[in-house]
């Protein structure tokens, strides 16, 4: 059978099996706006929203699948080899995605990689992504064949955004943990009547060189969400309508990129947690977990929805604050995780706001700061239409 036709099969399979594997599977995610090393903006590719083979040059395995999906995959397999973009793909400066389509040794034994990774799912767990890149690489180009006696005789190290929830002793129930929540932001009523919310600040990530651009973020409950990066290259738009997400931003590599999958899902459930009093009834089935996070002692709701990818959502047992989040997207090879961190909760009033959100994905890591957050004002309904797409970008 081809490459191809296993791939086909592995990503139909992943996608029955979707919710399986997301209990299954231990650490996966999403990347989003531009990559992680080679990730300067780059310009537009050609052509409208399509699969993968379409909008790109050189697909000879990864395809039948979304753009965004598609470029989560090449997060994945960043961040469990531990590579940056340009390890595999040429180091060519141009400007544009055109260089990424360029053949190299590590790009063909990646492919072969992938063939073998889906031989061993099929062959074995009834192609359900139970064996991926992370599986043996662990972070590193060459994966270890010794076991090693610092980790078996080492303490256990607890990843807080394990799927897999560590049980929470203290029998708290996820009504008990929402409500010290709303309490801990302000009054309950304040918290409940909130409508809407608009924010100024500042954003930093790879696609701004780590340097400080202007953001603004819209938002109207329960769950509809604009956030615009006004980038020196040019605007950066996220959208979420309650329905509906895209990215209309000049450095990704088609001008509107239209969410899929846990993409989507993730960006309902970053809109849907400004609004506390909104979590509850985000999700379907709740289930309650701990774990600490930098010593903190942390409950871990983690909510589903059927099929749907999970999300982690962690409260601090001191203040009752949310402080971060996780949630992950399901790719033909695997499964990625976002991380939203929130701190620097202020007062705005009467309602307690973070301040700073820092947001981790396997390509990437933006950090967002606030300056001056509105509650409660009318919010324009074209402010969550589609968005245009993105034109050319600007030289800086
Ligand atoms: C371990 C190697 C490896 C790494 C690291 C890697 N890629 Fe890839 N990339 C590939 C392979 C292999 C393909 C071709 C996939 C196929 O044929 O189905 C590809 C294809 C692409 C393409 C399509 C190019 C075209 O027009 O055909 C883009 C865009 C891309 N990668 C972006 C990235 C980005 C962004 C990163 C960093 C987050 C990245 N890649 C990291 C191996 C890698
Ligand atoms: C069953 C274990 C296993 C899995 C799963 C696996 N690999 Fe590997 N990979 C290896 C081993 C072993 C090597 C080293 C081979 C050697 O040194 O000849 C390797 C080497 C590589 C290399 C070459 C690294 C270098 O520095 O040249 C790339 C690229 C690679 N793997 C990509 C992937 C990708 C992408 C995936 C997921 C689709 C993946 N691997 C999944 C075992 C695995």
């Amino acid at each position: 059978m081809s490459v191809r036709r296993l791939v086909c099969l592995a990503s139909t399979l992943l996608v029955l099996f979707a919710a399986a594997i997301v209990r299954a599977q231990g650490p996966a995610a999403p990347p989003r706006r531009a990559a992680a090393g080679a990730a300067r903006p780059l310009a537009p590719g050609a052509g409208a929203a399509g699969t993968s083979e379409q909008v790109f040059k050189n697909v000879q395995v990864l395809k039948g699948i979304p753009v965004d999906e598609f470029m989560d995959t090449m997060g994945m397999i960043a961040a469990s080899l531990g590579m940056n973009c340009a390890d595999c793909h040429t180091n060519d400066t141009a400007p544009g995605w055109a260089a990424f389509a360029d053949e190299t040794p590590t790009k063909k034994t990646a492919r072969r990689m992938m063939q073998m990774v889906a031989d061993l799912n099929k062959g074995n767990f009834r192609g359900r992504a139970l064996v991926t890149c992370y599986t043996c690489h662990r972070g590193d180009h060459t994966p270890k064949v010794v076991p090693s006696l610092a980790l078996q005789y080492g303490e256990p190290i607890e990843d807080p955004n394990d799927m897999n929830l560590y049980p929470n002793p203290s029998g708290t129930s996820v009504d008990a943990v929402l409500d010290k929540y709303i309490n801990a932001v302000g009054d309950p009523d304040r918290v409940r009547g909130m409508t809407s919310y608009t924010a100024k600040g500042t954003y930093a990530g790879y696609e701004t060189d780590r340097g400080e651009a202007p953001v603004e973020i819209s938002s109207v409950a329960p769950n509809e969400r604009t956030t615009i990066v006004h980038a020196a290259w040019g605007d950066s738009i996220r959208t979420f309508n309650g329905t509906v997400g895209w990215i209309s931003s000049p450095d990704r590599p088609v001008p509107l990129v239209t969410l899929t999958g846990g993409n989507l899902e993730g960006a309902r459930i970053d809109a849907v947690v400004a609004f506390p009093s909104q979590i509850k009834s985000a999700f379907s089935r709740w289930k309650v977990g701990a774990t600490t996070i930098d010593d903190a002692e942390m409950t871990v709701l983690q909510g589903s929805n059927g099929d749907r990818p999970l999300a982690n959502l962690y409260f601090d047992d001191k203040s009752g604050l949310l402080v971060r989040v996780v949630h992950w997207t399901v790719t033909a090879i695997g499964t990625v995780p976002t991380q939203i961190d929130f701190s620097d909760y202020r007062d705005v009033t009467g309602i307690k706001i973070p301040f700073k959100i820092v947001t981790t994905w396997t390509d990437g890591q933006a950090t967002t700061k606030l300056a001056d957050v509105q509650l409660n004002s009318p919010i324009d309904s074209a402010k969550f239409a589609r968005p245009a797409p993105a034109p050319p970008l600007k030289v800086q």
